[in-house]
């Protein structure tokens, strides 16, 4: 066996750079579990490079280089040539992954992808290799350190949304074109490979329904920190039943909940299952170096041994129809008999109500509720019939809540 592992490294921006400088810093270290010393032996940018020579030169491609095209075309043509592929490209995996995994079965190598959720927190590594005998019921969690940090700037420092993106730009927590980020887009295709990998079952991205944080407003998270509530981006994968429920929404916690104290640009996942109960994985979801060592790990990995296998197991149809609480911001007209007309359109929809907090605002007056859970067509009836009433002086704003309190 030969002394060195040859690697091929596709992009040499922020990740690649991290992982060349990780790999000339550190090889002899890295030499030890693996056995072997990896070295580079072609880099590929937009300016530098050519993709079949490195091919022929590499054992492993490493793809750093993001986006669809030509990532995939290169990670197929890797995998189809024999060679181990490591990728940290989450629009790749959850968009082509079926078409990758296969690629790799029918050559007979590995395809890691550890950096695609999370960063560097082993999430991925935990849900297919110390989970693999356990039927994972629900997967859960924060999986965009951009919307946390804004989320937890805004509540902590009373700013607009506007300010505190202007700040993560700066800071080199956003992009200059935050969509992706700030709209949910990010968190959904992580989330979509979650379900893939704990539900082994086919996962589109079309079935994973996401909404961002771009409307919530200063006071939304004012009035929360009375009702002791943290507002987070979270995306959610869970069985229901015969079915997978793939979502990604802004979302109340209460102050105990092992998520609630996850603030700046941090990442972390709790995973369910009957036998394990949960266990929770949090730290860096992003930055070069952070995201490069979970792409070294990968690189071990694939010397260490056999990789997972990604076989679908079964078809589990998407549910939309779920159950959640809600947090509830309504303006309104001061007068005698509004909450009992709000009350009793909740009552009629078999909503009842956990906490309600009441601000005058001269003629008018501010109610903010918290909700008990329900089925969401019976909120969203009620929310349509509720924005309808004569007394509203703007539209009402709903976040959804997750009740359960942890000790
Ligand atoms: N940055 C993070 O914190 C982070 C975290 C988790 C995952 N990731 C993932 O890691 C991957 C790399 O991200 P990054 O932030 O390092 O990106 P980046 O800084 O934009 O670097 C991209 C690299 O790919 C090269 N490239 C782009 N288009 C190419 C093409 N058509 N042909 C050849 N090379 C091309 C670029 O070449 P030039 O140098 O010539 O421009 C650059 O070297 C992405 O999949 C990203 O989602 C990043």
């Amino acid at each position: 066996m030969s002394e060195v592992v040859r690697i091929g490294l596709l992009g040499h921006g922020t990740v690649g750079t991290a992982f060349a400088e990780l790999i000339a810093g550190g090889a002899d270290e890295i030499a030890v579990p693996a056995g072997r010393r990896p070295e580079i032996v072609g880099v590929l940018r937009r300016s530098e490079g050519a993709f079949g020579e490195i091919l022929e030169r590499s054992e492993i491609v490493v793809e750093l280089i993001g986006g669809i095209d030509p990532a995939r075309e290169y990670v197929l043509a890797a995998l189809r040539a024999g060679r181990h592929v490591v990728t940290a490209n989450k629009q790749l995996v959850a968009q082509h992954g079926e078409e990758l995994f296969e690629a790799a079965r029918e050559a007979g190598v590995q395809l890691r992808f550890e950096a695609a959720v999370a960063g560097v927190v082993p999430v991925i590594r935990v849900i297919q290799e110390s989970l693999a005998a356990t039927e994972i019921t629900k997967v859960f969690g924060i999986v965009n350190g951009t919307t946390n940090f804004i989320l937890s700037e805004m509540a902590n420092t009373g700013a607009s949304y506007e300010e505190v993106l202007a700040r993560a730009q700066e800071l080199g927590y956003a992009e200059a074109d935050p969509t992706e980020d700030v709209g949910g887009a990010d968190a959904a295709a992580k989330m979509a490979i979650l379900a893939r990998l704990a539900f082994h079952t086919q996962v589109s991205l079309a079935d994973v329904s996401y909404e961002g944080i771009t409307e919530i407003q200063p006071d939304d998270l004012a009035y929360a920190k009375e009702l002791g509530l943290s507002l987070k981006l979270l995306g959610v994968a869970e069985r229901i039943d015969e079915g997978i429920s793939v979502r990604v929404f802004p979302c109340f916690l209460y102050r105990g909940h092992p998520l609630a104290p996850i603030e700046g640009p941090f990442n972390a996942v709790m995973v369910e299952a009957p036998t394990i109960t949960e266990i929770t994985m949090s730290g860096p979801g992003a930055g070069g170096v952070e995201t490069a060592t979970a792409v070294l790990g990968d690189v071990v990995s694939i010397l260490a041994g056999e990789a997972p296998v990604h076989q679908l197991r079964r078809e589990l149809p998407a549910i939309d129809d779920v159950a959640s609480s809600f947090y509830l911001h309504l303006e309104v007209a001061d007068r005698p008999g509004v909450l009992a007309r709000i009350a009793d359109v909740l009552g009629r929809n078999e909503i009842s109500v956990q906490s309600v907090v009441q601000r005058g605002l001269g003629d008018d007056a501010r109610l903010v509720m918290v909700l008990h859970g329900c089925p969401e067509r019976y909120f969203y009836a009620a929310l349509a019939e509720i924005g309808k009433l004569d007394f509203l002086r703007a539209a009402p704003r709903a976040i959804r809540v997750i009740e359960e309190e942890f000790v």
